[in-house]
């Protein structure tokens, strides 16, 4: 019962976490071209250390989620809303740890990470995470 909640507290966390992080990185990137500016050095570090973030935020909320749904549904095949919602959150794993690779080898080569790759990630980002979300309130419904 106590694990129970505490793992939901941790996947509510992670949720938070990851939201956050991918707002905010959303939120310098516009303001920065807005101003027709690349991010300074300090800036590009906030927003790597952001993907880090939001890299482990899902890797918490698979953990907490795969272990959630053996104990409470016995595994994986809950409904088809919940068979999206993992889908969505695979190609959103996948797709942070492209990013953070990414990022990781630009940063290694002295290079800006590339500007067409990082706004097709952030926009991609942000409407799997609305996909998981509205698919987990549709399957827990
Ligand atoms: C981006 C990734 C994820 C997000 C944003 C997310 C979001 C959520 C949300 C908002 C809820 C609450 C739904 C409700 O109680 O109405 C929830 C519950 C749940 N999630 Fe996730 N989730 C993610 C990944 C996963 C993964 C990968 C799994 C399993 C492998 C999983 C398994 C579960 C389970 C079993 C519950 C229900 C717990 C209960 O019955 O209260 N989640 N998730």
């Amino acid at each position: 019962m106590t694990t129970i909640i505490l793992l939901k507290f941790i996947h509510y966390l992670a949720i938070v976490f990851s939201g956050s992080v991918l707002v905010g990185s959303g939120v310098i990137q516009s303001v920065y071209k807005k101003a027709n500016k690349i991010p300074d050095l300090i800036t590009a570090k906030v927003l790597k250390l952001f993907g880090y973030i939001g890299l482990i935020s899902l890797i918490v909320l698979w953990i907490s989620g795969i272990i959630l749904s053996i104990n409470l549904y016995g595994g994986f095949n809950i409904n088809s809303s919940f068979t999206i919602k993992l889908i969505a959150a695979s190609l959103l794993l996948g797709l942070s740890f492209f990013v953070n690779l990414h990022v990781f080898n630009s940063s290694k080569n002295n290079f800006p990470p590339n500007k067409t790759i990082m706004k097709i990630a952030t926009m991609s980002g942000r409407g799997l995470l609305i996909i998981v979300l509205i698919t987990a309130a549709i399957a827990f419904y």
